[in-house]
């Protein structure tokens, strides 16, 4: 059988399917993804997006602000075709939840509730201080950049302002881990979209579906680790695939 057609089959038998995202499936919206070539780590050093670097200085924070605003991460990017086939699932009451290690929003912006997305590396649409943990919107502050701040801190307590984003070198949100291994223990199937599956914790998600019983779909346009246990892969541009699935879903 087809292999969009199997992965069609395997929503089409589930009421709970759980799918889990990287950077892969936004590219078709216009944000690099990070290990492709041209992706973000051959422009800039990963080194440079540590907590720890973050921490050591203004012209540390400076420098990867700036980068955060050319590297495209702050976008107003749009869902693409992959996003809204994601949201139709949840629309067709077939999904359980999506758990990402992107930080762009374009789940929730094409229409998953975002009490169904957990979001691994948490989210750049917030700033928190980290001295009085009050949280900002994005556009605020980089309002505050493009006007000429370079190292933005809290207009209340002077804290340091910290995009929301999980950094090199820090945990992880404890509570949604928690609740994204919960979820991918009690699913079938459990697609993976537009990820090389080499980050940890994260990459261990799949392992914990896998474990549970559930079969493993893996949608990418290159190979990743966890092929050899996958029942479909289907190698290609997530949104054509995902659109091409979701037709063969409508028509069951
Ligand atoms: N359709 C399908 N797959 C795609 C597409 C596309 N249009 N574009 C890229 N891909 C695939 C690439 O072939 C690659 O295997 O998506 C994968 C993206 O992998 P990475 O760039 O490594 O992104 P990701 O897996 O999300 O990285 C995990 O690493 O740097 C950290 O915190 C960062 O969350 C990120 C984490």
């Amino acid at each position: 059988m087809e292999e969009t057609e199997q992965l069609a089959q395997l929503i089409i038998q589930s009421k709970k399917v759980v799918v889990f995202t990287g950077a892969g499936i936004s590219t078709e919206s216009g944000i690099p993804d990070f290990r492709s070539p041209g992706g973000i780590w051959s422009r800039y050093d990963p080194e440079d997006f540590t907590i720890q670097k973050f921490l050591s200085g203004p012209a540390a924070r400076k420098t990867i602000w700036k980068m955060s605003i050319e590297g495209g991460l702050l976008t107003e990017a749009k869902p693409n075709l992959a996003h809204y086939a994601i949201a139709e699932l949840y629309q067709l009451g077939k999904l359980d939840c999506v758990i990402t290690q992107n930080i762009d929003n374009l789940h929730q912006k094409a229409g998953v509730p975002g009490d169904r997305v957990f979001e691994l590396h948490g989210n750049m649409e917030w700033v928190v201080c980290l001295s009085c943990h009050r949280r900002f919107p994005m556009p605020e502050v980089l309002r505050k950049i493009k006007e000429g701040v370079e190292v933005p801190d809290c207009p209340d307590c002077k804290g340091i302002l910290k995009p929301d984003a999980v950094f090199f070198g820090e945990a992880l949100p404890q509570e949604t881990l928690r609740e994204a291994i919960r979820r991918a223990q009690n699913c079938d199937p459990f697609i993976v979209i537009g990820s090389t599956l080499v980050i940890y914790p994260a990459a261990y998600i799949p392992t914990y579906a896998r474990e549970a019983g559930a079969k493993l779909a893996i949608v990418n346009l290159t190979p990743t680790p966890f092929d050899r246990y996958a029942e479909v892969i289907i190698r290609g541009k997530a949104g054509e695939i995902m659109s091409k699935v979701m037709e063969k879903v409508r028509l069951s």
